[in-house]
């Protein structure tokens, strides 16, 4: 039985991204290689909606937080964090451990920062230079609605930095349009290849943060980025295999387009969440901010999420429970990036049946 890999990430790889990992390694300051990073870093922009600068390092998602914070950010300085979920809560700790002076605004698991919320919040924390928001909360599956929380964010005056880890490449994600000024990603999610790879999309009131900023850095260094970008090249050894497979997977994203691969994600979203509802199941997230790259779901009563992940696995379906304080008490089943609608079906079959075999235990056990 082949599986149905279903985490919200790493996520499934194309074929086409596999046999682009094949490639013998190339010469990392020759013309081969400022090739490929140029061209990888044009689409790349493409894939963000921006012509501001992108850069990659080998890394995972967290990177991005913390190459945010020493980039354009000074110690001592007050931040607002908008958090609903883990991802949110990690992203204001790791302000915390730089010594920003972070103060939060929270919304319940499960829910979406609302933009009035966040003006109320700009509104009692005047001094807030920066926002950090985390467009997808991968932890709860929800979706905070960005441009109308970025646009407040630019009335107030402040940066507004985006996790985008589990959107960008499979959400609508406008970074000029919207007017962000960081955007951080990982690999191993929408993007459609092995986890191993941060991208940073930096706008242009990011640098003049970058130039105000007066935290020590190097491996993150956004200036030291950008020449050695203007020259096709990266400051330390490139990661090779994984640059081969992300030019390979924006390939993809970019010839299937990109308004195209926010449809696919929309259905597969609606679908995996009708499935849920059809099984009986109670589905975590508001329906009206709820994500179309991962949908997240309470075990059947008195079944943990380690149960139904086993059950899951069984039906030849990998899927995740939850995070923090909800580890056991939340499935996740993740349907981004290389994700079509037969294998969204197949899980969703896969949840019906282990929902009703339990539903059906638990009944027999009460008579
Ligand atoms: C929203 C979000 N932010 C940050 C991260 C951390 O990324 P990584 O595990 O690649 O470091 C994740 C990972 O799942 C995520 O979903």
């Amino acid at each position: 039985m082949t599986t149905n890999f279903r985490l919200p990430g790493p996520t499934p790889l194309p074929p086409q991204v596999l046999a682009a990992m094949q490639r013998e390694m190339i010469p990392h300051r020759g013309p081969a290689f400022q090739a490929l990073y140029r061209d990888t870093l044009a689409m790349a922009r493409d894939a963000h909606r921006t012509t501001s600068d992108v850069f990659i390092w080998p890394a995972s998602g967290s990177a991005g937080w913390e190459a945010a914070i020493v980039n354009l950010l000074s110690p001592g300085e007050p931040v607002l964090a908008a958090t609903c979920g883990d991802f949110g809560d990690r992203f204001a700790r790791v302000g915390e451990r730089f010594g920003l002076d972070v103060r939060r605004v929270e919304a319940p698991w499960g829910t979406a920062i609302e933009p009035a919320a966040l003006r109320e919040a700009l509104a009692r924390n005047p001094d807030v230079t920066a926002v950090f928001l985390t467009h997808n909360e991968t932890s709860t599956a929800v979706t905070n609605p960005l441009p109308e929380l970025a646009a407040e964010v630019r009335r107030h005056g402040a940066l507004t930095i985006v996790d985008a880890v589990s959107s960008v490449g499979a959400l609508p994600l406008e970074m000029d349009a919207w007017e962000l000024d960081f955007v951080f990603s990982g690999s191993q999610k929408a993007w459609m290849c092995p986890p191993g790879l941060m991208i940073a999309a930096v706008g242009p009131r990011a640098w003049e943060a970058y130039e105000r900023s007066r935290f020590p850095r190097f491996f993150w260094d956004l200036g030291d980025a950008k020449t050695a970008a203007d020259r096709g090249m990266t400051v330390t050894t490139p990661p090779l295999t994984m640059l081969y497979a992300f030019h390979a997977a924006l390939e993809l994203l970019l010839d299937e387009g990109l308004e195209r691969v926010w449809e696919r994600h929309r259905r597969l979203g609606a679908i995996a969440r009708d499935g849920v509802r059809s099984a009986g199941l109670q589905l975590f997230a508001d329906p009206a901010h709820a994500s179309d790259t991962v949908t997240a779901f309470v075990p059947p009563a008195g079944f943990s999420a380690r149960d139904v992940l086993a059950a899951l696995r069984e039906r030849g379906v990998e899927a995740q429970g939850g995070q923090g304080a909800m580890t056991d008490s939340l499935v996740r089943i993740g349907h981004m990036g290389w994700a079509h609608e037969p294998e969204i079906r197949d899980a969703v079959a896969a949840v019906r049946g282990v929902a009703a075999a339990m539903m059906k235990e638990t009944a027999s056990t009460a008579r």
